[in-house]
């Protein structure tokens, strides 16, 4: 049996979003490139944060054909700081099938869109329901709160099981004349007013109807079990400087940051390291310090991914001569100029201490 709210539900919603929605730039478009990137970005920030990176990127390549021309490099220096940047490198690559192999046109349904990489569920129903208007039922983190709340959802929005559950109701509350702006619609009032921690529960229009609401249970859904603590991992860079030049190098695939460039590392299992045990590692840089030319680092720099807690430490070394050929090779390390390390798409850690210790300057 249908819950209570559902009949007037899809229309309540769209009654509130018409007086309550927020003026997006990537409402006023049709065009899928548009929305596709507004929707990638999206998902890895909040609108806020979220806007200027749109903006660059829409000023930059208007055209999915100029984001498939692009340099890598300059898409993930565009990215830098969005974090997760296989995003953004699946996006290139899906800019560049789009350009050369669909004429320049998205596919224009949500099987067809499913199929482009990168592009899972979520990215394809935005995409069909907001440029198409296709029947489709978006479902994102705000989706699945507002509907495990309203319909008392008590499966566990984390397991990939639960996520049948919500399509399935979902798909049954999209309205058939109006998908584009219901989804809209429900994704704009779980960012608003059905928030996580605090909800308007008091000036809200589903409230009568809410089952979260009507049996006190706001703070118990949605159901959300907690995730695996990250795993610690402690980084002590060696920041290696010849006459007013860094020596950096660009990171492989098979771990994080692939793609973004930073400098010699040395991964430790511990986060405190005496400097002497940096000696064999600045030996086999092909570099003969001692310990009186190390400082200690002056402090950490934190950084939370998904699964990993980084730490990192730096070590800013003056070298008076460059390093020989052999270990450049070997290490993947060369010179760049502060001017080119701007231009570089680097992790926000690096960003930051690069700023911290003035060697970027921003005005
Ligand atoms: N979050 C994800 N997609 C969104 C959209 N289209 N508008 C506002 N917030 C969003």
């Amino acid at each position: 049996m249908a819950p209570p709210a559902h009949a007037s539900f899809p229309h309540t919603l769209l009654q509130w979003y018409g007086r309550h929605k927020r003026d997006l730039p990537w409402r006023d478009t049709t065009d899928p490139y548009r929305i596709w990137l507004s929707e990638v970005i999206l998902q890895q920030t909040r609108v806020a944060q979220g806007l200027p990176y749109y903006q660059k990127f829409v000023d930059t390549y208007p055209t999915v054909q100029q984001l498939a021309a692009a340099p890598q490099d300059e898409v993930l220096r565009l990215w830098q700081g969005l974090g997760y940047y296989s995003r953004a490198r699946n996006m290139h690559h899906t800019a560049k099938i789009v350009t050369d192999d669909l004429g320049g046109h998205f596919p224009n349904n949500y099987a067809g869109l499913l199929r482009l990489k990168g592009v899972g569920s979520y990215t394809a129903a935005a995409i069909a329901a907001f440029a198409f208007k296709e029947q489709v039922a978006v479902l994102d983190g705000n989706v699945f709160r507002v509907l495990a709340r309203v319909f008392g959802l008590s499966d566990d929005i984390a397991a990939p099981a639960s996520r049948k559950v919500f399509q399935q109701l979902a798909d049954t509350l999209v309205p058939a004349d109006a998908p584009d702006r219901y989804n809209q619609a429900i994704m704009e009032f779980g960012a608003i007013q059905c928030t996580p921690v605090m909800p308007d529960c008091l000036f809200c229009p589903l409230q009568q109807s809410c089952f979260a609401f009507t049996h006190g249970m706001v703070q118990e859904l949605p159901v959300k079990a907690k995730a695996k603590a990250a795993r610690p991992r402690y980084f002590h860079y060696l920041v290696l400087e010849h006459a007013g030049r860094f020596y950096m190098r660009k990171r492989l695939e098979g771990d994080i940051w692939q793609g973004l460039y930073d400098f010699y590392l040395y991964e430790s299992a511990h986060k405190d390291l005496p400097l002497e045990a940096l000696v064999p590692e600045l030996q086999h840089a092909g570099l003969t310090l001692d310990t009186a030319q190390l400082q200690p680092p002056a402090k950490d720099y934190r950084h939370l991914l998904s699964h990993q807690r980084i730490t990192a430490r730096f070590y800013r070394i003056h070298l008076k001569a460059p390093l020989p050929e052999k270990v450049l090779q070997e290490a993947r390390l060369a010179l760049y100029s502060v001017k080119e390390i701007e231009e570089l798409p680097k992790p926000i850690l690096i960003n930051s201490y690069l700023q911290n210790a003035k060697i970027l300057v921003y005005l």
